[in-house]
């Protein structure tokens, strides 16, 4: 059996409004509101780096857990953002948080289906050889984008959610946990600058190709909305559990459009779903962990529930977990 022991998360002080953004770039609140339901999101402060918004999580999730950092036998950071290209922001972590020399991994490059594929892979960890995991979803978007691009920028915010996973069971026994991937869709959001095939040369910054999100949002948006239906209903047949069971679905905050599209087709009522992309947009990785976190702050959650995390990013990947209370 593994579970979950712990809940964290973190969003920087920094509030930037749709309002915020209409100085900046050809775009309005109304604009955005529509297509996307997000009203403000969170910036890391100029002095902030994606190590120091996972270790404030972290260190929320080890308190709530009432564990410290010497019982982490090994931890997993999700991110496309990371601290530095090499090596993972995992061992800095594990240096702030004070471990003891534990492995650590990063799992980079997963866009937002980062957080619940590392689950998977933690708990597969776990079955493997008890121990207790800190497994991370953090982003730091806000330094990585093109502010210029509007059809791009408006979307995202940074932020850090985190869990302990321990064998045994917990405030949250992991039932289940999907995943998959089609890579022929590798090529629907992409941030190419920087890897071998476009290596980061100073013409390619001149450009600002470094800072270059390449989306087919359309695209994105009808694999999000199929992939991340489907694979609740996939998760929810693995456990014999139908949606009428399901006490909230908390999916990855993209979009409204999304969310409400996803819920729409496995036929979810309102408050079935969780939902706070209002407030904090897209936070790739930190997006599930952080309103997971949330939820549960708010009591939202109660014991015996059944609770499914469903995420898609790019790759294309697609995931989900179903999480008994
Ligand atoms: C990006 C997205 C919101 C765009 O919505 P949409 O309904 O497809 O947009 P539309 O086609 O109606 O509008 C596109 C137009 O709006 C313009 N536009 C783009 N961003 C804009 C902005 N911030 N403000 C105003 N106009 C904008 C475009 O330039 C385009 O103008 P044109 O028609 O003159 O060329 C939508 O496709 C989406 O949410 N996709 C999924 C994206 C996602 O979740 N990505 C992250 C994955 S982890």
């Amino acid at each position: 059996m593994t579970a979950i022991v712990g809940f964290g998360g973190y969003v920087p002080e920094r509030v930037m409004t749709n309002e915020d953004w209409s100085k900046l770039v050809d775009t309005t609140d109304e604009w955005i509101t529509s297509r996307t339901g997000i009203k403000e999101r969170r910036f890391a402060a100029d002095d902030e780096s994606t190590l120091d918004l996972a270790a404030i999580a972290a260190e929320r999730a080890l308190k709530d857990a009432g564990l410290t950092a010497d019982d982490i036998d090994e931890i997993i950071v999700a991110t496309d953002t990371p601290e530095v290209y090499t090596p993972d922001t995992a061992s800095f972590l594990q240096y702030r948080l004070g471990c003891r020399n534990i492995p650590t991994y990063d799992l980079g490059g997963s866009g937002c289906a980062g957080f619940v594929q590392g689950l998977d892979v933690a708990r597969a960890r776990i079955h493997f050889e008890p121990k207790r995991i800190l497994v991370i979803g953090v982003e730091l978007i806000s330094r990585l984008i093109n502010w210029e691009d509007r059809a791009t920028s408006v979307l995202f915010g940074d932020a850090a959610g985190a869990v302990i996973m321990d064998s045994g069971s917990g405030r949250a026994e992991v039932l289940a946990v999907l995943a998959g991937t089609d890579g022929s869709k590798a090529d629907i959001l992409t941030l190419q600058t920087g890897g071998t095939r476009h290596p980061f040369t100073a013409e390619a910054a001149a450009r600002g190709d470094h800072q270059r999100l390449d989306m087919n949002g359309r695209e994105v948006f009808r694999e999000a909305v199929r992939r991340m239906s489907g694979v609740v209903e996939d998760v929810l047949d693995q456990i014999g559990k139908r949606l009428e069971d399901v006490a909230l679905i908390v999916p990855h905050q993209a979009n409204l459009r999304i969310i409400d599209a996803v819920g729409k087709k496995l036929g979810a009522s309102e408050n079935q779903v969780y939902v706070n992309v209002d407030r904090y947009g897209n936070t790739g990785s930190a997006s599930v962990p952080l309103a997971l976190w949330e939820a549960n702050e708010e009591g939202l959650i109660k014991e015996g529930d059944l609770v499914v995390l469903t995420a898609f990013g790019a790759g294309f990947h697609w995931a989900a977990a179903a999480l008994q209370f």
